[in-house]
């Protein structure tokens, strides 16, 4: 997906409107290396007007060099004829004016990616991987429940390649949620931060029945500390190679292999409960991911538990988190027993509103805008009209 980098979070935000749907914004070149490290796929960097023309034109030759398949395009405030001469030496697909920058853009991107396609194949060009992080800097609130019935409705029953990555490298429980007994973990890719490829990779993952492959966690906690940042980069760039889409069940923690996987993140599906605590932990990662900029225009907030009688609403937790909420996640017995049984519940009860909740975040991954939805019928016992509700997001 195209990215866009400039330090005015303004500037970002008015050429991504020009931009095809789903491209990035990041406030540095450093930044960009960081996002290229982990997408193979890339094909068009736009460098935007507030950044140095020094710090442009290097960026341009460094990636000539180092990876000649992906276009820059320039957008300056002023052109002039000794700049379209250090651009076009420096290996610049394009320039273009900041005041014609939507109409110029179309025709540049376009440029790009037919470049992209002549050079990498058809094939190559249509294989865009998109990794998404399921995060919470709370322990229990549905991350990995989340993420598991998540990975098997991107699936879709094979129809798409996905991979579930256990990232809480120390207690990681994908592999005892979905009742798999892997033989291999990312424990055995130690060392291998530089060598690690597809097929080293894949002997690694453990197959679940429903098409999903896993990457599991190493089984002791110590084991953590042996995977280096390289290591987590290097892993979900390899994946991406293959999968359509990533899942990254996250450690509630922003620690060194966190923020690398976050890094390389497309997608960050924000995990929150109706508490206090959480809520304010949850406010502090998000300002966290706005200094670090990650994903700014791609979190989708899910309020799980979201029936608790706490004196807080959705509205409320919308205004203190200054994002909408995509879906709302009833308490359901159903959900911890499906758990317990190791059965995810997308399959065993695909009507469940935990279930049409899952379907509703998978649609608002794919940018799709979600209309309001009555109430499902609510559980024996349970007061009236608590069920799951999705909500239009804003
Ligand atoms: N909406 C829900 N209703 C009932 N139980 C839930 C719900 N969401 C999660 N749980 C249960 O809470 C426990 C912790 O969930 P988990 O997904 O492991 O959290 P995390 O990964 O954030 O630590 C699990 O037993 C899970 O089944
Ligand atoms: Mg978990």
């Amino acid at each position: 997906m195209p990215i866009i980098v400039d330090p005015d979070p303004e500037v970002v935000t008015g050429l991504l409107a020009a931009m095809p749907p789903g491209s990035h914004g990041v406030e540095s070149t450093e930044r960009l290396q960081a996002w290229l490290a982990t997408h193979g796929d890339e094909y068009v960097v736009v460098l935007g007007p507030t950044l140095s023309t020094d710090d442009v034109l290097g960026t341009t030759e460094a990636l000539r060099v180092s990876r000649p398949i992906v276009s820059t395009i320039l957008v300056r405030d002023d052109i002039t004829t000794e700049l379209l001469r250090a651009a076009i030496k420096a290996g610049a697909r394009d320039v273009v004016a900041s005041d014609d920058a939507a109409g110029a853009f179309d025709a540049a991107i376009q440029r790009a990616q037919q470049l992209y396609v002549a050079l990498r194949g058809p094939s190559g060009a249509m294989h865009l991987s998109k990794v998404i992080s399921v995060f919470s800097p709370k322990g229990g609130v549905g991350k990995t429940t989340i993420a598991v019935n998540l990975a098997l409705a991107l699936s879709d029953k094979g129809a798409r390649k996905v991979c579930l990555v256990d990232m809480d490298l120390a207690f990681g429980d994908v592999a005892i949620t979905m009742q798999l007994f892997p033989t291999h973990s990312v424990e055995q890719a130690i060392g291998s931060e530089d060598t690690l490829d597809v097929e080293m990779l894949d002997v690694l993952l453990t197959r679940h029945p429903d098409s999903l492959m896993v990457l599991a966690a190493p089984s002791h906690p110590d084991v953590r500390e042996r995977i280096t940042p390289a290591l987590v980069s290097r892993v979900i760039a390899t994946l991406r190679e293959t999968f359509d889409y990533v899942v990254l069940d996250m450690a509630p923690s922003f620690d060194e292999q966190v923020l690398t996987a976050l890094d390389g993140t497309d997608d960050v599906v924000l995990v929150a409960t109706l508490d206090v605590p959480t809520l304010k932990n949850v406010k502090v990662a998000v300002e966290t991911l706005d200094m670090l900029h990650v994903a700014p225009e791609h979190r989708h907030l899910v309020l799980n538990r979201a029936d608790d009688e706490v004196g807080i609403n959705a509205d409320k937790v919308e205004g203190i988190l200054g994002m909408p909420v995509v879906t709302e996640i009833a308490t359901s017995i159903d959900v911890a027993a499906s758990t317990n049984a190791g059965n995810p519940i997308l399959f065993s009860d695909p009507q469940h509103q935990f279930s049409a909740a899952i379907r509703d975040l998978t649609r608002a991954l794919a940018g799709e805008q979600l209309v309001p939805v009555p109430a499902a019928a609510p559980e024996a016992g349970a007061p009236e009209g608590r069920g799951r509700r999705s909500r239009k997001r804003k």
